[in-house]
């Protein structure tokens, strides 16, 4: 039964996509010779550029890098970097002063800048940022042994070239910071859509998808090693489209989902972020069909008030918006739903930003990432639109969003009291060794004592006793 993909023709079966792995050779084959160069990477921002970093250390340990934990004993500092907000960038600039002090301390240490801020930024950052030896762009990390051969040289080096094709599909990341059991697979890259007031177009170009079987292949790679969740990572997944060059079918994200569910029963899918205007039905059903793609939905609505997300060129209204939740209440009763909320955009009204407060009490998020506006150099909302909205009432609409979140979030938790999930062991709880933490499907965080036998990567049976707004307590059963 999961050999084969019943509902994609054309499509390999699993174990014809692993036989034809050339994808997952270990490239890590330097790990642990003496001698070799160390490099420390620091991400910041989304989980695409936590999953870039991954790229990065595959391609440095083809030319002998390995990772480092410790800053002060790395030949290459990199920050992997991210321009969503000013205050990202902030805290970047914060982190290069540290690396400043580090690099003083070790001479030959070179220090680069990867990912959004060196594509919004270009050889700007050289001027501004006196230590910085390289700069480098979210689609040019290829050339990475180049430009480090050119820094080594005394150059100071920049590729922030984008691309219409590059997708890393052939490159096996090497995991960081892993827990062993859950794991993050890209599976597109860039973005089309033009939201007014966001840098990610310009940062990561246009938005392109990968090869639906190199995808597949590094999930069924990723379960071969113990791994038991895969979250399938782009900014915009239902418009996942990839046509096979040699057959011209054309997988698109429902069927990409199918063939991923399809691996191992026991291998949860989960996959972010969905985009209100291109989250179709199929997708919910292909969830309703496997037990193993989790029931959880980040549906990110940024506003609830038409006109504004007119203004933000989300290309839906409120309306469509309900539709979509209504969607997933009728073909996903128990599915949980998040989301991402701006407040004080430009114009926004007293009377829009309660419309924000209505709609987070309709939909019933079970949680929300909150921000207030920030304006982006070069947006179409920088350029059309005053950034009118005080800072004092822009933070006083975050608070009140927040404290609502806030509530809704403990209400959506206590109504899972009483009741039982299946929960994937990631490890130990950040609070106490005696107790595990681990998500169920819902994606809320559980934690609960440890029983004997039971190891992270397993799953277990949790019965809810008690709740905070941010994670589920209980005992397995
Ligand atoms: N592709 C995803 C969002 C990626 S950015 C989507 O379309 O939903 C993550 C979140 O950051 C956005 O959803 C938005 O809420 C927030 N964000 C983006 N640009 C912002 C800005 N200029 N100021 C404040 N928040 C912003
Ligand atoms: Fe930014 Fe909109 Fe693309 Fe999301 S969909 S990355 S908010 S432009
Ligand atoms: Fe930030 Fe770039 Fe991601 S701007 S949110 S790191 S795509």
């Amino acid at each position: 039964m999961y050999d084969s993909n019943p509902t994609l023709e054309g499509i390999k079966t699993i174990d014809e996509i692993k036989q034809g792995s050339v994808f997952f050779k270990d490239q890590m084959s330097g790990a642990g010779q003496p001698g070799l160069r160390k490099f420390y990477i620091e991400s910041y921002g989304c989980q695409m550029n936590f999953s870039d970093s991954e790229i990065v250390a595959s391609i440095l340990g083809d030319i002998g890098y390995v990772a480092t934990r410790n800053v002060e004993e790395s030949d290459l500092i990199l920050i992997n970097t991210c321009s969503i907000r000013e205050k990202a960038e902030e805290t970047v600039r914060k982190r290069l002063r540290a690396f400043e002090t580090v690099k003083k301390e070790r001479p030959g240490a070179m220090v680069g800048i990867l990912g959004c801020m060196a594509e919004r930024l270009k050889k700007k950052l050289l001027e501004e940022e006196k230590l910085v030896d390289l700069v480098v762009g979210p689609d040019a990390y290829r050339d990475l042994p180049n430009l480090i051969g050119g820094a080594e040289d005394g150059d100071r080096m920049v590729n922030v070239l984008l691309s219409r094709e590059e997708t890393y599909a052939d490159i096996s990341p090497v995991r960081l910071e892993s827990n062993g059991v859950t794991a993050f697979i890209s599976i597109m890259r860039g973005c089309d859509n033009m939201c007014s007031f966001c840098v990610v177009p310009f940062t990561r170009g246009r938005e392109r998808s990968r090869d639906a079987f190199s995808i597949a292949a590094e999930a069924a790679d990723l379960f071969e090693k113990g791994y038991r969740e895969v979250t399938l990572l782009g900014q915009n997944v239902d418009s996942y489209k990839w046509e096979n060059p040699e057959t011209g079918h054309v997988v698109n994200f429902a069927q990409l989902l199918d063939m991923t569910a399809n691996i191992h029963p026991d291998l949860r899918v989960r996959f972010s972020t969905s985009h209100p205007k291109d989250m179709t039905d199929e997708v919910l059903h292909v969830m309703a069909r496997h037990e193993n793609i989790c029931k959880y939905i980040h549906l990110p609505v940024q506003s609830g008030n038409s006109r504004i997300l007119e203004l933000m060129n989300r290309t839906y209204d409120r309306a469509w918006y309900e539709d979509r939740i209504r969607a997933i209440r009728r073909i996903l009763p128990d599915a949980a739903v998040s989301s991402d909320i701006i407040t004080g955009f430009c114009t926004e009204t007293e009377e829009e930003h309660q419309d924000t407060l209505s709609m987070i009490e309709w939909a019933n998020y079970s949680m929300s990432y909150m921000f207030f506006y920030s304006e982006r150099p070069g947006t179409l909302a920088a350029r059309k639109y005053a950034d009118d909205i005080p800072e004092e009432i822009k933070k006083r609409r975050l608070n009140e969003v927040i404290r609502l979140q806030t509530a809704i979030s403990l209400r959506h938790n206590q109504q899972d009291i009483g009741k039982t999930f299946k929960v994937l062991i990631e490890g130990d709880s950040r609070k106490s060794a005696a107790d595990f933490c681990g998500r169920n499907t819902q994606n809320k965080m559980v934690v609960f004592p440890k029983k004997e036998g039971l190891k992270p990567g397993e799953y277990a049976m949790v019965k809810i006793r008690d709740t905070t707004s941010a994670t589920l307590l209980g005992d397995i059963i």
